[in-house]
C-alpha cells in the first residue's frame, strides 16, 4: 500500500506519525513537502492510494487536499472536513443544522451591525477571526468600549479575515476547556487545559492533564465529529452549567501532549484508521 503524507516542516506531531508507519509493514510511505510541491492540475503526478494530510496551514493543506481529491485521491481528512473545520462560522452552521449544542454565535460585517450583535448577545464576548488557530487575534470583549475599540482597529487595520466579523459569547468555563480527540466512529482520548489565562490552547502554555473519557464526552464528540463530515478530529469542549457545549472543530489535530497525559497511543490510532480505509488501487 503507498501512502501520501502531506507535510509542511515535520513537528512532533508528525515525526510520531512517521514513527508508526515506519512499524507497518505493508506500508510505503511517500513524503509529499507541500513547500516545493508543483502541481499540473491536468495530470496526476503522484502514485499513491490515499494522502495523510499534515500540513502546517489551513489554506495549504485545503488547496492541496481539493487538487489531489481532484485526481481521484482519498484523503485523510476529506476536502470538505477540511474546509468547514478550517473556517470557525462554517463550522458552527454545521453544529447548528445537527442540533450539536455551542456557545450562542452572531456574525456581522460592518463596525455598527457587529456592535449591536455584540451587545444581544451581551458582554462578555469574544470576537475571533473565522479562519485561524493557537488561539491568536482571539479577543475578548467585555465592555462597550473594547468593543468599539477592538471593532475600529478591525476595520482600519485588518485583513480581509478580520472584515467577516464573528462574534461568540464568553463561557465562564471555570480555568478550563476539554480536548477530545476522534478517529472515525471513536472519541479515543480526552484532556483538561487548565490556565490561568482565559486562552487555554497548549501553545499558550496551559497545563495539560487526563480527562476520563464520559459516555456524555464520547458522545457529544462524535456527533460533532459526524456534523463536519467525520474522519480524524480534535474537539473542543466547555463545561457549563447547561451541559457540555462544542467550541470548535480541528481537522489536522495536534496530539503530542495528549498521549502520555491520556495512555493512549493517538499516532497509532490515527495510522490505523488511514491503513484501514485506504484501498489499493
Ligand atoms: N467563547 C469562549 N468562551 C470562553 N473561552 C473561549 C471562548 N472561545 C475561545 N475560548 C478560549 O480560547 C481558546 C482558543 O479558542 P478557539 O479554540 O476557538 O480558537 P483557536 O485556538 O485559535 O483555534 P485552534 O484550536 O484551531 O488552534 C479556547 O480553547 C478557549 O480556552
Ligand atoms: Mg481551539
Amino acid at each position: 500500500m503507498h501512502i501520501g503524507f502531506l507535510h509542511s516542516i515535520l513537528r512532533k506531531d508528525e515525526k510520531l506519525l512517521l514513527a508508526e508507519f515506519a512499524k507497518r509493514k505493508n506500508v510505503e510511505l511517500e513524503m509529499i513537502d507541500d513547500r516545493k510541491l508543483v502541481f499540473d492540475i491536468s495530470q496526476n503526478q503522484l502514485n499513491v492510494d490515499s494522502i495523510i494530510e499534515r500540513s502546517i496551514n489551513h489554506s495549504r493543506a485545503f488547496h492541496a487536499i481539493r487538487i489531489f481529491e481532484s485526481y481521484g485521491i482519498k484523503c485523510f481528512n476529506d476536502g470538505e472536513v477540511a474546509r468547514i473545520c478550517g473556517d470557525k462560522l462554517l463550522t458552527s452552521i454545521a453544529l447548528e443544522s445537527q442540533n450539536v449544542p455551542q456557545p450562542k454565535v452572531m456574525v456581522a460585517f460592518t463596525e455598527e451591525s457587529a456592535l449591536e450583535a455584540i451587545e444581544k448577545i451581551g458582554y462578555p464576548v469574544v470576537l475571533k477571526p473565522a479562519v485561524g488557530s493557537w488561539g491568536r487575534l482571539l479577543s475578548k470583549v467585555n465592555d462597550k468600549d473594547a468593543a468599539e475599540a477592538i471593532l475600529e482597529h478591525k476595520a482600519i487595520l485588518g485583513s480581509y479575515h478580520h472584515s467577516i466579523l464573528y462574534i461568540q459569547k464568553y463561557v465562564e468555563k471555570q480555568g478550563r476547556d476539554i480536548r477530545s480527540f476522534v478517529v472515525g466512529d471513536e472519541c479515543i482520548a480526552a484532556i483538561y487545559r487548565t490556565s490561568e489565562h482565559w486562552i487555554t490552547n497548549t501553545a499558550r502554555g496551559s497545563v495539560v492533564t487526563n480527562c476520563p473519557v464520559t459516555n456524555e464526552i464520547a458522545e457529544l464528540s462524535i456527533e460533532a465529529a459526524k456534523a463536519v463530515g467525520g474522519g480524524i478530529v480534535a474537539i473542543d469542549l466547555f463545561e457549563t452549567n447547561e451541559g457540555l457545549q462544542v467550541n470548535e472543530v480541528n481537522y489536522t489535530m495536534e496530539f503530542k501532549n495528549s498521549i502520555e497525559t491520556t495512555g493512549v497511543n493517538i499516532p497509532a490510532k490515527i495510522v490505523d484508521y488511514v491503513i484501514n480505509n485506504t484501498e489499493v488501487r
